[in-house]
């Protein structure tokens, strides 16, 4: 691991600890640094309020039973709108885990501070639109200077991005296509997702036109479709697959998986995989009244007042599926999550552009809740990979996805002994 040095005394600084998402970060950080020979893993909170950051180890020490974390571990008082007090915070870690957002409205600042100030930054963010132009503006800057910009560490998108790459390492051919399909299963008190979330779904789908506007600035030519072209699915269908109706996923995956087979098309000249992601939704009623809700959705956003409504009552509008407390511990416990890709392509000899794919794959990347427990996971492992295995990354900096940044690492094995797991599982 990167030794840290007295100018710069932490491995992994932890900003935004106290939020609802940042607390189990925290936790998690708290149990690998355990996992390593003492003290190995120096690590420290930051945030803008120095109780709330006090209050959230005192949780931690009682939750983890680790007395120490109530001393032991170093606050940092960082305010976005506070330069200063960002490049002090960066300056004293190599890595920065990012849990401000929504990040359409806090995130570029930490970006630019990382950068300018030599520390790595990762993310937990699931915005287009920030993701891809935090790619466009600074991954030059982040080049020169040596720094890694890695955003989308969390359920969106290290699940689907990594298990893309694990699929097409375990296909023995050309992988051509995968569709993939997440189910979410919650316990009798159902499941939920913290407020911000939805905030910067709000946001998000509002501005969809600026993501448009966004993507001609790369001025990208179409990546080659490898293979014979697969059917589109329907808006909402019944899949065999899931045994339940699927809507397309409008999260960030297909947006992340497709800037990382860009990056291993252009760079290390890969065949890229086309990707669909779908959301499993249940029967015929929650269809129903996931359409009126949809509905409802996109019409509101696209007003002020709407958006307004949308923010200030999100239980409300989104079914109980968010709320401002977030879910319970117990709802946390009981809940889970699958993704399962089914890939298509070409046996090993067989040439892919002639005639249809010929051999097939089902994978399944899994694990516990993701928002607080499968989110957290996949950010601390992000990082400690970039900490270990700093010579596996691409060039020497820049901004890039989990795919692109973590190809060559061991990131997929580290997720496979810390609740994320990656299978492969016989074709239905
Ligand atoms: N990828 C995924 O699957 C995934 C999963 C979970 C969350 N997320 C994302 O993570 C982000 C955080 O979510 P959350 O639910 O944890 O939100 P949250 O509870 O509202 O937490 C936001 C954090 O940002 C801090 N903050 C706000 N303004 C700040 C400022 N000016 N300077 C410094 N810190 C500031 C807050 O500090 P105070 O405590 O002082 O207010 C708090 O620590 C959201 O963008 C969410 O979408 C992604």
């Amino acid at each position: 691991m990167a030794t840290v040095t007295s100018s710069r005394p932490y491995h992994i600084i932890v900003f935004g600890a106290s939020g609802f998402t940042g607390q189990f970060v925290v936790e998690e950080v708290a149990r690998c640094a355990a996992e390593g020979p003492g003290g190995c893993l120096k690590w420290a909170v930051a945030g803008r309020s120095r109780p709330r950051l006090e209050d959230v180890l005192s949780q931690a020490a009682q939750r983890l039973s680790m007395p120490e974390l109530r001393t032991d571990i170093e606050i940092i008082v960082a305010d976005v709108s506070i330069e200063e007090s960002l490049a002090m915070m960066c300056q004293q870690g190599l890595v920065v885990l990012n849990c401000v957002g929504p990040y359409r409205f806090y995130g570029e600042p930490v970006v630019k501070a990382c950068i300018e100030n030599g520390a790595h930054c990762i993310d937990i963010c699931g915005e287009p639109q920030f993701l891809e132009r935090m790619q466009l503006e600074y991954h030059s800057k982040a080049m020169d200077k040596g720094v890694y910009v890695i955003g989308s560490c969390g359920f969106d998108s290290i699940p689907a991005d990594m298990g893309i790459l694990y699929t097409q390492k375990q296909f023995k051919g050309t992988l051509t296509a995968v569709e993939s399909f997440l189910t979410i299963s919650t316990g009798p008190e159902g499941g939920s997702g913290h407020d911000a979330t939805w905030q910067s779904a709000v946001y998000g789908f509002a501005d969809s036109k600026s993501l448009r506007q966004l993507r001609k600035k790369f001025g990208h030519k179409p990546l080659p479709v490898v293979g014979a072209r697969v059917k589109k699915r329907g808006s909402v269908f019944f899949s065999k697959e899931i045994e339940q109706y699927a809507i397309p996923f409008v999260g960030s995956d297909p947006s992340v998986v497709r800037r990382t087979q860009r990056f291993l098309y252009e760079e290390e000249h890969q065949s890229p995989v086309l990707y669909s992601a779908y959301v499993g939704v249940g029967g015929l009623f929650s269809v129903v009244k996931l359409l009126c809700g949809g509905l409802l959705f996109w019409f509101m956003v696209k007003f002020s007042l709407g958006r307004k409504l949308l923010t200030m009552f999100p239980s409300l509008f989104s079914f109980g599926l968010f709320t401002k407390s977030g879910p319970t511990m117990k709802q946390i416990e009981d809940t889970c999550f699958s993704i399962m890709f089914f890939g298509e392509g070409y046996s090993e000899g067989k040439d892919p552009s002639q005639g249809q794919p010929n051999a097939k794959i089902c994978t399944q990347v899994m694990g516990a809740e993701p928002g607080y427990v499968a989110t957290p996971a996949t950010m601390v492992q992000a990082a400690i990979t970039l900490l270990h295995e700093l010579h596996s990354l691409p060039r020497r900096g820049g901004v890039y996805t989990p795919g692109a940044a973590f190809s060559k690492t061991s990131l997929i094995d580290r997720l496979n002994n810390h609740g994320v797991k990656f299978l492969v599982r016989s074709y239905p």
